[in-house]
């Protein structure tokens, strides 16, 4: 019987072996799979693996906070933050062609990780790099069946390496719910274990049109809302996941009070998936999609209307960029 603690005990031997008194870096992105290999090479090498975490700003409320305080509290990892995000507005202002920022995004957060692989070589003798490689990634970038490309995606995983790092991947073996065991098995924040997807280029994709500040705010405040009243139903585990998207280009007239309102649209995409590859729009429950219009359109400034995304996958994909 394969149990999730013989595979962490199996794993945790392994990292020892390979890695012996050598130090480790390992990017962290708030998802499940760097945060649970991370805590299973914690778990072999205790404080000789440093993690580093790169806040680009286009993470959603909370989730800086669930990787410096609760990850942090529930492995006693060693965190180092790099705030870059002034970095990454810079780079994205103007931009609005979604491949575009994609590439402006994932270029920006190899410069600022390897930057940070660099300051951490200068402090001491760091040789490892940990991954959170799952079976299907092994599988899928063995080249399977040629899948046409029609987003570039890309992830903490994969970043082009320069520094002469030895890999250290301890989830290769593995498929998401087994990762997601193993998780739990090591004591990680349930938040952290059953978080729902979320791409690598974050709110940045969910802003139609060009990426600022006070857009970002707004998506963020929308997204919240959102995510709170579905966790209140009870939702999370139904639902695939729930991008809301801010429509930042156009404009609505509404009423407020005694005023005309000429603020933007916030869009719903609930879906249903088993793999993201196809998809199907959520039946939400009525109930439950009032709640999140009238708390957005009464909680968040720049918006006056919600709509909700009928659309399956295909013709529509998950994310509107
Ligand atoms: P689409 O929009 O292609 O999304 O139907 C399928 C799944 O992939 C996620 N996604 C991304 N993940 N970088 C990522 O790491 C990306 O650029 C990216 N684009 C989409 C999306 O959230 C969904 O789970």
């Amino acid at each position: 019987q394969w149990t999730t603690s013989s595979i962490v005990d199996e794993q945790v031997t392994r990292i020892r072996a390979q890695i012996g008194d050598g130090k480790a870096i390992c990017g962290l992105s708030g998802g499940v799979d760097s945060a649970v290999a991370a805590a299973l090479v914690q778990r072999a090498i205790g404080d000789r693996l440093t993690c580093v975490f790169v806040d680009h700003g286009l993470l959603r409320a909370g989730e800086r906070a669930q990787v410096e305080r609760d990850y942090v509290a529930a492995t006693g990892i060693n965190l180092v933050t790099v705030d870059a995000r002034e970095r990454f507005l810079n780079a994205l202002a103007g931009v609005t062609d979604p491949e575009e920022k994609r590439k402006i995004i994932g270029r920006e957060f190899i410069r600022v990780f390897e930057q940070a692989e660099r300051d951490l070589k200068a402090e001491g003798d760091y040789r490892f790099l940990v991954q959170g490689t799952l079976y299907p990634d092994v599988v899928e970038s063995g080249g399977g069946a040629g899948t046409a490309n029609i987003k570039s995606h890309h992830n903490v995983g994969g970043l082009p390496d320069d520094l002469q790092f030895e890999l250290v991947e301890p989830l290769r073996a593995l498929f998401k719910d087994e990762v997601r065991r193993v998780g739990t098995e090591l004591g990680l924040p349930e938040t952290i274990v059953q978080r729902q997807p979320f791409p690598g280029p974050g709110l940045g994709i969910r802003i139609i049109g060009a990426v600022d500040q006070e857009r970002l705010d707004t998506l963020r405040q929308a997204d919240a809302i959102a995510r709170e009243e579905l966790t209140a139903a009870g939702l999370d585990r139904t639902i695939w996941q729930c991008p809301v998207v801010l429509l930042a280009d156009v404009r609505s007239v509404g009423v407020q009070g005694d005023g005309r309102t000429y603020g933007h649209p916030i869009v719903l995409r609930p879906v249903s998936s088993e793999d993201a590859m196809t998809a199907d729009w959520t039946r939400l429950p009525y109930e439950v999609l009032e709640r999140i219009s009238t708390r957005i359109t009464n909680e968040v400034a720049e918006v006056n209307r919600v709509v909700l995304d009928v659309t399956s996958k295909p013709p529509g994909t998950i994310e509107w960029e």
